[in-house]
């Protein structure tokens, strides 16, 4: 063993000698210090050799010489960064929470210590109204004050405050069976009834539906779907329009609120009604030079880039924008030739707004390939959105992952509301229900125009109906999204006097009652715009 040490020891030395001399070491080289070094147990020399490597290498420096060799070790410096514990213990429920009824002084004080505003600054909590009641299409302050709906609030309360009776026992009995279950873990009957009862009701074959919470929601569902589907990243949206809240759906949105989020890998078109340019001088023009110039962007942009384009079916909260005809047609056109996804958000347009089920039955042989809807699904009894697809994305995603959901999508008590209020909508006519309101709201617009200065425009589709308020020099009273004016403030002020609860984002007003409206109540909402409106033109100077 000795001897066969030494021997090895030797062929190691000659190795790492050898390996010295070849500066990196050749194949041959390596295979020699190798099979050295299989052969033999280390020897006293090796150990050796080791042992003084060690003592040269030391943090505190070699071992015989303590300057050489030393690691830098640098002064920890003490930490600057002061931090102060505050109280994180669970506070505790005060005895007011028990209590069935609090005083307004009680309420202001919350408004004003915890409640946070959304969108704009928080300042105005205090200022706007207490809503302590709603019933048909009347609300009521903490004052008793009524206010007939003009706007149906933010386009969703859509049949009125009273909720049918039925409805609220379906998602009673939803809640005493089976409150909740998580989509993936199992499936519900009332999931399968509303999937299938919208199927047989959607036009075209848009078969596939799952359940978001809000419209924002359903937009980015429909978004991830179409990227999922395609393998393309682009979609395109349009200026002049409104997609939602979340960063993706704000930055496809063609509004003031895009400047909120930067961009997502989203490309903008102009909507085929821009604000301060026109072309061409019929619609059927308008409409082709609308389209050729889409076409040019997206061959530009590259088809293959493009997962998709997302439009309002008619445009809503941008102004009520009726396309020109032909419009829808030609960009589905454009989309099926470029192998482009055509999502239509019918968020504020779908569930009978504009008087069909879904504004995309007003063009001609048009159906999206993902539909979004939210507002008018439930009426804003509970907060759900739809996202509905063609036969040939849900057998796409038979076998792929759909790569999109949430805790609550698909939840049981609020489809079993919606499933309860569909059944009651379809049975009840609505689509004839709302071609009565159009009637009353064209007449009622048409007299607002022909009455009164400050109305520069009007628009009306079913009950989906918006003023442009103008100076007097014609010009519009103030931009979109910027602070309001006086004359602004003044309008929302006579607004709320007058007993008319609504949206206002100057210079847009919006005129969408509930779809459920009597006609002796629209009328009654238009006298009252019409006092308000008369005020509008003495403060412009025009009366
Ligand atoms: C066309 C459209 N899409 C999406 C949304 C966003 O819906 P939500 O506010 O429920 O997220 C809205 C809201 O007004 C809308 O009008």
């Amino acid at each position: 063993m000795q001897r066969a040490g030494e021997a090895g020891a030797r062929a190691l030395r000659a190795a790492l000698h050898e390996g010295r001399a070849a500066q990196g070491g050749s194949r041959r080289t390596k295979a020699a210090v190798a099979a050295a070094s299989a052969q033999v147990q280390p020897n006293e020399a090796v150990i050796a050799h080791w042992d003084k490597y060690a003592k040269l290498s030391r943090s505190e420096g070699a071992a015989t010489h303590p300057l050489v060799n030393r690691r830098h070790r640098p002064q920890m410096a003490p930490s600057e960064v002061a931090f102060r514990p505050i109280d994180n213990v669970t506070g505790r429920m005060s005895s007011k929470h028990l209590k069935e009824e609090w005083t307004e002084g009680e309420i202001r004080e919350a408004v004003q210590n915890n409640v946070m505003m959304t969108w704009g600054p928080n300042a105005p909590r205090l200022t706007i109204p207490n809503i302590v009641r709603g019933e048909g299409v009347h609300v009521y302050d903490d004052k008793g004050k009524e206010y007939i709906d003009m706007t149906s609030s933010a386009v969703c309360t859509n049949f009125g405050y009273s909720l049918p009776e039925s409805v609220k026992q379906a998602m009673v009995k939803q809640m005493e069976t089976l409150p909740y279950l998580y989509p993936g873990l199992g499936m519900t009957d009332v999931r399968a009834r509303l999937c299938n009862l919208l199927a047989e009701v959607t036009p075209g074959d848009i078969n596939g539906f799952l359940f978001p919470l809000g419209g924002a929601e359903a937009n980015e569902g429909a978004i991830r779907i179409a990227r999922n589907y395609t393998g393309r990243a682009k979609i395109m949206s349009a200026y002049r329009s409104y997609h939602g809240a979340t960063s993706r759906t704000l930055a496809a949105t063609g509004d003031f609120r895009t400047r909120f989020v930067e961009s997502q890998n989203i490309v903008k078109m102009f909507n085929p009604q821009p604000h301060l340019w026109s072309t061409g001088k019929t619609d059927e023009e308008t409409t082709k030079l609308m389209l050729q110039m889409l076409e040019e962007q997206m061959i530009n942009e590259g088809p293959s880039t493009i997962a998709a384009v997302i439009l309002e079916s008619i445009v809503g909260a941008n102004g009520v924008l009726v396309q020109p005809v032909g419009y829808m047609e030609g960009v589905r056109a454009l989309c099926d030739k470029y192998g482009v996804l055509l999502i239509c958000d019918e968020v504020m347009s779908g569930f009978w707004r504009t008087g069909p089920l879904f504004a995309f039955s007003h063009f001609r042989g048009v159906v999206p390939d993902i539909l979004t809807s939210a507002k008018g699904l439930t009426g804003a009894f509970m907060p759900l959105s739809m996202i509905g697809v063609r036969q040939k994305i849900m057998d796409h995603f038979e076998t792929s992952p759909l790569g999109w959901g949430s805790t609550y999508t698909n939840h049981p008590v609020t489809l079993a509301g919606a499933y309860e209020l569909l059944r009651v909508n379809l049975q009840a006519g609505m689509e004839e229900k709302v071609a009565k309101v159009e009637a009353v709201m064209l007449d009622g617009v048409q007299g607002l125009i022909e009455r009164h200065a400050c109305v520069g425009q009007g628009r009306v589709i079913g009950a989906f109906g918006c003023l442009d308020l103008v100076g007097r020099d014609g010009k519009q009273l103030q931009e979109l999204g910027a602070p309001m004016t006086a004359e602004s403030l003044m309008v929302k002020k006579t607004m709320m006097e007058r007993g008319l609860f609504g949206l206002f984002r100057s210079p847009l007003l919006h005129i969408t009652p509930p779809l459920v409206i009597s006609e002796p109540e629209l009328k009654e909402m238009f006298s009252r715009l019409d006092d308000v409106l008369t005020e509008l033109d003495r403060a412009i100077g025009a009366q």
